[in-house]
Formats: C-alpha cells, structure tokens, sequence
C-alpha cells in the first residue's frame, strides 16, 4: 500500500486544495466543532435530567478562536464543517460565527446539528449568516413524547421546524430519529411517511446505551433490520444515493414515489469506521479524533499560546484509531455524546 506518510497533508500541487489522510489512509476532510456542552433539552438517551457539569465559561472557545482553529485546519484539507452542541443554537450569537466561518477560504459547507426548537426564529439570519443545510434531531410526532423524550417542553414541533428550515433555504433537510423500544418505535411508520410528500431525508439511528443513563439499556435498542421491517408496511423500498451533501455513514431508500429518502444509521450492528472521514473539535478545545475513546489532543492551550496548530492536527490524525471498541463496551463508562458533539 502506497498511503501517504500518517497525517501528512498531501502536496498542494497545482493549486489544488491539500488533503489530509490519517495513518489507515483515510482522507480526514469533516470538521465538526461543537460550539456548546449545554443543551435546552435532557433527552434520555443523551444526558441525566439534572444536566451534566457544565463546562466553565472560561474553558470554552470563542468564537474568534473557533475561527482561527478552522482557519489553520481548512489549508490541511478540512473543508467541510458542522457546527454541534450539547445544542449550538442556545450559544448567543451563532449566525455570527456563521458568518466568520464562511469568510474562512476552503470552507466550502457548513451544515448545523440542532434539536430544531429554535429554528422558527433562528433559520432564517442562520441561512443568510451562510450557513448551507441542518440536521434535525426528532424523535416524536407526538407532543407529549416529544416532552417525555426530551424531559422538557419547548413547544418543539418537526414538520414546523423543517418547513422553516426549508423556507430559508436551508435544503436538504435531515431528521434524524433515535429509535428506542417501547418509547418512540410505533412511529417509525409516521416517520417514514413524510418521506412521500416532504423533499426531507428521515434517518433512523439505532440508540447506543452509552454514558450512565439509567433509564435506557440495551432492551431498548431496536435493530436496523426491525425498523425496515416496519417501513416495508409502507410500501417496497428502493436502494437509494440520499441526499447529494452527505457525509456521513447513512445507508438511503426510497418509498414508491416519495419525494425524500429514508436512512439507517447503524453504529451497534455494523461499524463504519473503515470510511471515517472526521474530527471532532470540543468545546473547550480540544481535537478528538474518535467519537468512542479518548484520543484527543488539546488544541486551546497552544492556540492561546499563539503557536501554530498543524502539527497537533498532524499527530492527533497520526493517533486516529481505526476503529472503535463500542460494541465490546457493553459495561458504560463512556462520556455523553452531548460532551463530544455527537
Ligand atoms: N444513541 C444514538 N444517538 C445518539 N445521539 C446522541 N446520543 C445518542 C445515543 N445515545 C445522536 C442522535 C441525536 C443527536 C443529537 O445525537 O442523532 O439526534
Ligand atoms: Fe440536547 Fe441533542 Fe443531547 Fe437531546 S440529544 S439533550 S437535544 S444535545
């Protein structure tokens, strides 16, 4: 095999943009930064109901670090971003760094991860911020389970959510679902079905058991092969591309003439770590380079050093694991996705 040199970037050849490769070879071009650890909700599967510690005010990147972070990142071949939380859009101020992002030459996609309670207000100065697309997070039609789900009632409400994403020209709009035995897996039909009429790409995500959350284990995971099985009630589904800006590890279909598509995400019975083409930036700083375990290397201490960030970019690519161990970690320990951004 002829990989190029573990986390180095590629020639720039020609003026062609960098790339950037980790030690198994795989191109690294997908930044997600969470902006935030705190979140307007407390889903189950995500945090305890009393919230998690907090992250000083002190320890988090400002925006104006954020950018000088992408700004060094984008030459190496970053070029893709996602901005996350805990839940970004309650940071004051998000279109701005939206804005600065989009200044940053070589970012060429900026997508937002969002519960979707405070789109109505936010997609539109979002939209003319820059931002391109959002992933919405929905795990109920229904507004009581919504509020049981999220332990939190904040009027959310998916399809008018997405319609003024859509309205902002936020496109294409994915909803991602989190499916969990006897909470929300009755709706997967009425999931699926907005896929016939709403141009929307509906993704459902097996739960992981992860952190210490002691009201769902793994009774409450309902395998992919389930949740088809439900949806092919619907109608017979067709092997589908998905949305054209993906990046991500969805597998699409599509009902009989639907208008959008229908994915599976499947991180507890395949893993996809072999086309892994991420990094994760915290908020307070650091590169984490696989959702599970605990590579990371700091990044806040030297930027606020002033130092130059490309070769803790190179060595934590160099560090990236080539696969994670979730599925032998059957045991918990491991940190709330809301700390890593997801
Ligand atoms: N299991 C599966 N997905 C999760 N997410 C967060 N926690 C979990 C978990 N334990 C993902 C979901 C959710 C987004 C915010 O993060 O996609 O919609
Ligand atoms: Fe907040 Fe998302 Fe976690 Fe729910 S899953 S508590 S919306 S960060």
């Amino acid at each position: 095999m002829s990989s190029p040199e573990a986390g180095a970037p590629a020639a720039a050849a020609g003026g062609q943009p960098a790339e950037a490769r980790d030690q198994f070879g795989r191109r690294i071009e997908y930044l997600r930064i969470s902006v935030t650890d705190r979140c307007n909700f407390r889903c189950l599967y995500c945090m305890p109901a009393a919230g998690l510690p907090w992250l000083p005010k002190a320890d988090i990147l400002r925006y104006e670090e954020i950018v000088e972070v992408v700004r060094q990142l984008a030459p190496l071949g970053l070029r893709r971003l996602r901005i996350t939380g805990g839940e970004p859009t309650i940071r004051p101020h998000l279109p701005e760094l939206v804005r600065q992002l989009r200044a940053v030459p070589g970012v060429e996609d900026i997508a937002l991860s969002t519960n979707g309670v405070t789109l109505p207000q936010l997609a539109a100065p979002l939209a003319g911020a820059g931002l391109s697309r959002v992933n919405i997070s929905a795990d109920s039609l229904r507004p009581d389970r919504v509020a049981a789900i999220a332990r939190r009632d904040l009027g959310f409400d998916l399809v008018r959510a997405a319609e003024a994403a859509e309205a902002a020209g936020l496109a294409p709009v994915k909803v991602n679902v989190v499916v969990m035995r006897g909470i929300n897996d009755d709706e997967v039909e009425a999931f699926a079905a907005l896929t016939r009429d709403h141009p929307w790409h509906v993704r459902f995500i097996e739960l992981m058991p992860v952190g210490e959350l002691r009201e769902l284990t793994w009774e409450h995971v309902v395998p992919t092969d389930e949740v088809l099985g439900r949806i092919a009630s619907l109608g017979a589904l067709a092997p589908d591309a998905g949305p054209a800006m993906g990046n991500g590890p969805a597998r699409y279909y599509r009902l009989p003439g639907g208008a959008g598509t229908i994915g599976v995400i499947t991180p507890m019975t395949h893993t996809y770590c072999g086309s892994c083409n991420r990094v994760r930036l915290t908020a307070d700083g650091r590169l984490r380079t696989c959702l599970f375990g605990d590579h990371e290397v700091g990044l806040r201490e030297p930027l606020r050093r002033g130092e130059p960030l490309a070769p803790f970019f190179h060595r934590a690519l160099a560090e990236k694991p080539e696969a994670h161990a979730l599925l032998q970690m059957r045991t918990g320990g491991l940190r709330a996705l809301s700390e890593v951004g997801g």
